[in-house]
């Protein structure tokens, strides 16, 4: 297993690091325009090995050339949000970077799956989409677990359980109109609903949406990075080892849910074929009308993005 991980900041590295001492890939690339960048956090984390047991090799570079023939590509270059901006700020920046991260990878690693970790999330995965013209399901956004993993702590902070007996479902785009669904969320198979008051739900719902943006308030330079590196890592686990878990990914809709021609988030089964299977959640009407609206400014980005780069 050979991975790459485009962008050796913060999300970047910590993905590097992971992936290295969980031993997903016996080599890892990280991969910057910065020179140097890239080399020493490869080589500080490829010293680390020995102490943590593991023998992934990783190795950093500014030339996309080392990259070829991988199995995965993790795309996590970009700029990240300043306190007060919204991830659809960075759509003119991260365009460029993400396009031209992705088809320099794809000129080498073609039969490579994609996850995407940049921001504005659903579209910069739609970008890739287009740039590499890979089907649907080689082509991923990360954001999906991320959510929900901060759902999970909250609810976890809330009753005093373990994280680990929380199951939650968070669907749409990766903004302020999230969708969470109490009803598909459960401790140790008891639905939360029958635990946690509506009007605590609703405020924890409201927390787990606005997530991001209350990292980046304590950050002030730049946006979460061990979660989002975290959930990503997941994906990639679960893709190596054929583990066939379900999980919220963001990935293009050709009809399921009712929508067409939008990259969402929505619950997929992630092996060793990437994307597997699209899962369809019964929706109620209000869960229904929560999701449409989500699509529908996922949507409105992806126009955006596609006359920027006259796609
Ligand atoms: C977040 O939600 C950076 O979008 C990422 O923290």
């Amino acid at each position: 297993m050979k991975i790459t991980v485009i962008g050796a900041g913060n999300v970047g590295a910590t993905v590097a690091q992971l992936l290295a001492n969980q031993e997903l890939a016996n080599e890892i690339i990280l991969v910057d325009v910065l020179e140097g960048i890239p080399e020493g956090k490869s080589l500080d984390m490829y010293e680390s090995m020995p102490v943590l047991e593991s023998d992934s090799k990783i190795f950093g570079t500014s030339n996309y050339e080392m990259t070829a023939d991988s199995d995965i590509v993790i795309q996590t270059a970009g700029l990240a949000r300043k306190p007060g901006m919204t991830r659809d700020d960075l759509l003119i920046k991260n365009a460029e970077i993400v396009s031209s991260c992705i088809s320099q990878a794809f000129k080498y690693s073609p039969n490579a799956f994609y996850i995407i970790v940049s921001n504005p999330l659903d579209v910069m995965t739609f970008l890739a989409g287009k740039v590499t013209g890979l089907p649907r399901n080689k082509v991923v956004g990360m954001a999906g677990i991320l959510d929900t993993a901060r759902y999970r702590s909250f609810i976890s902070m809330e009753i005093g359980v373990s994280m680990q007996d929380i199951q939650g479902m968070i669907l749409g785009g990766h903004g302020d109109t999230m969708v969470p669904l109490p009803r598909y969320t459960t401790v140790a198979g008891i639905p939360v609903t029958d635990l946690i008051p509506k009007d605590r739900m609703d405020a924890i719902c409201a927390r787990a949406a606005g997530g991001g943006g209350e990292i980046v308030k304590y950050l002030k330079t730049g946006s979460a990075y061990y979660a989002p590196a975290a959930a990503a890592v997941q994906m990639v686990e679960s893709i190596v080892k054929d583990q066939k878990r379900i999980l919220p990914c963001s990935v293009m809709l050709e009809g399921e849910y009712g929508v067409t021609g939008a990259v969402v988030g929505v619950p997929v089964k992630l092996g060793k074929n990437c994307v597997e299977e699209i899962i369809e959640l019964k929706l109620n009407d209000e869960e229904m009308t929560a999701f449409n609206k989500s699509v529908d400014h996922v949507r409105g980005t992806m126009k955006e993005a596609s006359e920027l780069l006259k796609l």
